[in-house]
């Protein structure tokens, strides 16, 4: 099989998405293979599990410096993992458009909701209040805009009876943990550019 890319991670807290791309990376087809787990947040949970399961890891904190500062420095953290491609994930920090520059066409992020709707935070509440039937996960390429980039794919999760924004939120990461993978293999592998492919269901 031909060289696996290289997937870096950034996350700032729990890191179940990045669970699921670490442990997607084992099946012997999958296109990517995990070259770091970085993070803004030094007590990321995230960070033990990815150091448990031998995948380098990196650490700065964001507080007393410049956000370009800091975007320069993760950006060469991921340089030195000679990475090809970067999965935001659940990475609380607003990119400055010089580093999303740099990654551009290769950084993607997942989002908790059926994009364009609900850009930002609370968007399972924002759903509820707006009386969808469905919620959803979306995966875009990362542009400077916030929660702005081409999609690349999506998966509809149904709202029921009842539902909380935490009850919603459970399910939609269960889905987000599906779509993740698929849709970065599809992009490593060249198939994808987000430009035309909206599918719902990923
Ligand atoms: C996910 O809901 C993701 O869509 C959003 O932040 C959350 C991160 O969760 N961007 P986790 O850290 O991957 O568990």
């Amino acid at each position: 099989m031909a060289d696996k890319a290289r997937l870096a991670i950034l996350i700032s807290g729990t890191g179940t998405n990045m669970a699921a791309l670490l442990y997607a990376a084992r099946a012997a087809d999958c296109p990517f293979e995990l070259a770091l787990v970085a993070s803004n947040n030094p007590d990321a949970a995230g960070l033990k599990l990815a150091e448990a399961e031998g995948v380098p890891v990196f650490a700065q904190s964001h507080r007393g410096m410049t956000r370009e500062d800091h975007d320069q420095l993760m950006h060469e953290a991921l340089v030195l993992s000679g990475a090809h491609f970067v999965a935001l994930a659940g990475y609380m920090r607003i990119l400055t458009p010089g580093f999303v520059s740099k990654w551009q066409g290769r950084m993607v992020n997942i989002h908790p909701s059926l994009l364009p709707k609900y850009k930002g935070l609370h968007t399972h509440q924002r759903a509820l209040d707006a009386g969808d039937n469905h919620g959803g996960c979306s995966v875009h390429l990362v542009t400077p805009e916030l929660d702005d980039g081409p999609v690349l794919g999506q998966t509809q999760v149904a709202i029921l009876p009842g539902d909380t924004a935490d009850t919603l939120a459970a399910r939609v990461l269960i889905a987000e943990h599906q779509l993740y993978s698929r849709c970065i293999a599809r992009l490593v592998r060249g198939e994808t550019t987000g430009s035309a492919e909206v599918s719902i269901g990923g």
